[in-house]
């Protein structure tokens, strides 16, 4: 298969762990005989040095001619929320010009890894959803105001019935085939939209008529989400919530530098490590970027290519059970975001 992926390496962290990304699917293009074409572009604060923008007409237009992108993160922290121009504006505006309504974030520990997050074993073994948060809707896309005497301030939250019907379709079939439980998390108690979530999902249940459906207030869903978060299969939930849900819900995972995450619209497919560009860790080769080689691995199972994406998997298991991690996941290590990329990419290679 021939592949042409635009990559968004972006600030922070964001190139050291998508370096190791490109590096596996580098390899699994030689293992499987693919090729894979790597197109680079700007965005965030390295696009708004260079260019003034954080997201370049011309990034733009690589994006929206290719078959996927690779996105590392944004968000240096120079350009504080004082800024008149940010580079998650970048973000915000590629996932609206590319239509990526959903925002897939798989949650399922690694076995070897029960230990690493501060929940009980007991809480975290056996976990395994996947939430569906709205991507491009929603209060991060809706009128802003401050009045002049920067008193005043308000972000409109606003949904339609299409938006919420477009993801809810997506949600639905993903629950039909797992274990056909979906849990749609909202505020329904005091937020209009809310309730035209519940009763636009409602509506759409009788097309799947073998998915059960359950209504679990937003406040609830961050309470469970950590203390009994076996009982869910897919969760269905707007902008906002999803990006808290999902932080709060890498606790299980041990680390968020190991959630990946893709992006889907109707003709686009973006995909992402959760985690942001951790400025902190920048150049310092201890970032995580199982995020990354896993995202790879989703944008693998994406074009069909069902193998190599077990195969990129079957990497990052390797390395925890060699313990070949970084420091988030073993603060002794001696690895950094280099060798552990390196380890993987070499396993794809058979060369271990
Ligand atoms: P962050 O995700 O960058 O970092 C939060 C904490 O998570 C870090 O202190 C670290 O302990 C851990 N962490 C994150 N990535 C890791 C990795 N690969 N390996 C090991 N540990 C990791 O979130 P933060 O600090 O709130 O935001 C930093 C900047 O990133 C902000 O400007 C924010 O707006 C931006 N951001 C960008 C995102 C994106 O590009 N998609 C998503 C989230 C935040
Ligand atoms: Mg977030």
């Amino acid at each position: 298969m021939d592949l042409k992926i635009a990559v968004l390496s972006g600030d922070g962290i964001g190139p050291e762990v998508i370096l190791q990304a490109k590096k596996a699917l580098s390899a699994i293009g030689v293992v499987y005989e693919h090729d894979f074409i790597f197109e680079d572009a700007l965005i965030g604060a390295i696009a708004i040095d260079k260019t003034g923008s954080p997201l370049p007409e011309q990034t733009l237009n690589l994006c929206l001619n290719t078959d996927a992108v690779l996105f590392g993160a944004i968000g240096d922290p120079k350009y504080n929320s004082d800024s008149n121009i940010r580079p998650e504006q970048g973000l915000l505006r590629l996932r609206k010009e590319l239509g990526l309504f959903a925002n897939i974030r798989p949650l399922k520990p690694f076995k070897g890894l029960l230990d690493v997050s501060p929940l009980k074993r007991e809480i975290v073994e056996g976990v395994d959803f996947v939430i569906f948060r709205e991507l491009t809707a929603g209060i991060y896309f809706g009128k802003k105001k401050l009045n002049e005497a920067g008193t005043i301030a308000s972000d409109l939250c606003e949904y339609t019935e299409d938006e919420i019907t477009r993801i809810a379709h997506l949600a639905f079939q993903s629950a039909q085939k797992r274990r056909k439980k979906l849990t749609l998390v909202d505020m329904a108690n005091v937020l209009e939209t809310s309730r035209l979530w519940r009763k636009v999902v409602y509506k759409i249940s009788a097309d799947y008529p073998e998915v059960s459906l359950d209504f679990l207030l937003a406040d609830n869903a961050a309470k469970q989400i950590i203390s009994n978060p076996k009982q869910f299969d897919v969760v269905l939930t707007s902008n906002l919530f999803g990006d808290l849900l999902s932080d709060e819900a890498s606790v299980i995972t041990g680390s968020i530098g190991v959630l990946a995450s893709a992006s889907l619209g109707e003709k686009n497919a973006l995909f992402e490590p959760v985690h942001g560009s951790y400025p902190h860790a920048k150049g310092r080769n201890i970032a995580n970027p199982f995020a990354s080689i896993l995202s790879v691995a989703m944008m693998l199972e994406h074009f069909g290519l069902t193998e190599e994406a077990k195969k990129v998997c079957e990497g990052v298991e390797k390395a925890i059970e060699y313990n070949v991690v970084t420091i988030d996941l073993n603060p002794d290590s001696k690895f950094g975001t280099n060798e552990v990329g390196e380890f993987i990419s070499n396993f794809i290679l058979n060369k271990d």
